[in-house]
């Protein structure tokens, strides 16, 4: 990785909620980018090797007192630039030219006129869509410095400075709304910034590998495993690398899908050959989780109990260094670097996996360079199965936040099968991977329903399905209506104790996708 950083592209993060989003369109080339705080000082940059910077959009306008602060050296060096909205103000305004607020801004598509005959440009039309989201705009333009483009509002939506290698941009080229964004940013990345495309699955895994064993000193790894893919990749990198010295550890909390568990042993061990224990702390969990209605209130039970018996467990063990965690990319930009970006908590979402920083070993964190898509991309040159890679986001309290009301053994039973034919017919008619996320939920509701010639008095279960990115807004899913009518009779004739199913047309916003 650090030889592979030599050819960083560096995002200064100044607030844009697009800054992700450039980091991930830069690594689909297969060039690695980082996103980092505009407060970074110049050598610290240097330190990491810039083949070129960019400067992200955000939500402050230059000359405001509160714009956030940043290194100017930065300007001065011959790195190649690229300055996105907010980055194009922060150029222009600290050149020759001048910025002002207008009063009049532009928010979503435009209609841009290219001037050709410029490297940026390159294999672009003359004129396409691209998506704004700016109140300030260009009023000068720098001495050294060319328009390239112009909005249809008469806007400058571009500028090129040839002879310090900048260039910037009112638009933002990461969004997919912007037509030919992708293909300037080719442009900027491969013409201008000329770099190589060497951020491919397989020298990350190559990388790690040698990673994860000049950490951990040939001490024992101790890694938590729950399912789901991060951990899976995680746990399939570590014992690569360490072998015997990986032992890897699943807590059922009784709160998985149906078999999930066995399945999950069963794959780590036999198709990947990792040491895996499985430990049945079910009841454990249960008779915390007794007369407990709030969904916060779950969410922290089932948070602490996870790292009592995970403590209690990982004592068994014996001596062991270190842990492995599969944190991700976007958790730790979400922590560091945005931090000050406060977010209103709608739900305490907490890793169950997820341990508290004060433990005694070292944390062996592989995959904290990559985002979700990469991780799979990842799994699959390890030999992972696709059904594995590719299975929905799974929470980490589980059914713990899909039974709604008292979590017992037997609503959770109760659920976990309907859940199964529920999940069953969408892969056996290829819904499956339409969705981002589906489960069953179980609402605390009895309705009267008739069967045969009797009268039931039964459970009602609803249906969830969404389309979404990341899981930060979702659609609700328009499933085919047969496919509808086939998951209900299932569920009612084969589920005892549930007679009506319900599905849940709402998006989120103004929802949420869990419903606790
Ligand atoms: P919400 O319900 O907030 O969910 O719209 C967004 C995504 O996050 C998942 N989720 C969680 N994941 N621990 C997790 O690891 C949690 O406590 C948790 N709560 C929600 C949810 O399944 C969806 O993918």
């Amino acid at each position: 990785m650090d030889q592979l950083k030599k050819e960083a592209i560096i995002i200064l993060d100044f607030g844009s909620q697009y800054t992700q989003l450039i980091a991930r369109r830069i690594r689909e080339f297969n060039v690695y980018s980082e996103v980092v705080s505009p407060e970074i000082n110049l050598n610290h940059l240097k330190e990491k090797n810039p083949r070129a910077i960019i400067l992200s959009g955000g939500p402050s306008s230059v000359f405001s007192d509160d714009a956030p602060k940043f290194d100017k050296g930065i300007l001065n060096t011959d790195i190649p630039i690229l300055g996105i909205c907010y980055g194009l103000h922060l150029l222009v305004h600290h050149s020759s030219g001048a910025v002002n607020s207008t009063g009049k801004g532009e928010y979503g598509f435009a209609e841009v006129d290219f001037i050709k005959g410029n490297v940026i440009t390159k294999h672009m039309s003359d004129r396409s869509k691209v998506w704004m989201s700016h109140m300030d705009q260009v009023t000068k333009i720098p001495d050294d410095w060319k328009v390239i483009a112009t909005s249809s509002n008469g806007v400058v939506a571009g500028l090129i400075n040839k002879k310090q290698n900048r260039i910037a941009t009112q638009f933002h080229p990461e969004v997919s709304h912007t037509e030919e964004g992708r293909q300037l940013l080719k442009n900027f990345i491969f013409e201008i910034a000329k770099c190589e495309k060497n951020w491919t699955p397989n020298n990350f895994i190559q990388e790690q590998l040698k990673k994860i064993k000049a950490k951990s000193e040939n001490e024992n790894i101790l890694v938590g495993v729950s399912g789901g893919v991060d951990s899976t990749v995680m746990a399939c990198l570590i014992n690569k690398s360490v072998g015997t010295k990986c032992t890897a550890v699943l807590i059922d909390h009784g709160l998985l899908r149906k078999a999930e568990a066995e399945k999950c042993v069963d794959a780590l061990k036999n198709d990947l050959g990792i040491d895996v224990h499985l430990f049945d702390e079910s009841n454990l969990f249960f008779s915390r989780l007794e007369g407990i209605i709030d969904p916060e209130e779950k969410r922290k039970v089932i948070g602490d109990q996870f790292i009592r018996s995970f403590n209690r467990i990982a004592g068994e063990f014996g001596s062991y260094k270190y842990l492995g965690q599969g944190t991700l990319y976007p958790d730790i930009i979400e922590s560091g670097v945005s931090a000050s970006k406060s977010a209103h908590v709608i739900k305490s979402h907490h890793n169950v996996g997820g341990l508290p920083d004060d433990l005694e070993f070292g944390l062996i964190e592989p995959l904290k360079d990559l985002f979700k898509d990469e991780v799979r991309s990842v799994g699959k040159q390890l030999g992972i199965s696709n059904e594995l890679i590719f299975r929905h986001p799974f929470p980490g309290p589980g059914l713990g936040v899909r039974v709604i009301g008292e979590v017992t053994k037997d609503r959770v039973t109760i659920l976990q099968e309907a859940d199964h034919i529920y999940m069953d017919i969408l892969k056996k008619t290829g819904e499956y991977h339409k969705i981002w996320q589906a489960f069953a939920v179980l609402v605390p509701v009895k309705t009267v329903g008739v069967m045969g010639d009797q009268r039931t008095y039964e459970n009602l279960v609803a249906l969830r399905a969404v389309t979404s990115v990341d899981g930060m807004t979702a659609d609700w899913y328009k499933m085919p209506s047969d496919i509808l009518l086939e998951i209900s009779s299932q569920i009612v004739n084969n589920v005892e104790g549930v007679n009506r199913v319900a599905y849940d047309i709402t998006s989120k916003p103004p929802g949420t996708i869990e419903w606790e």
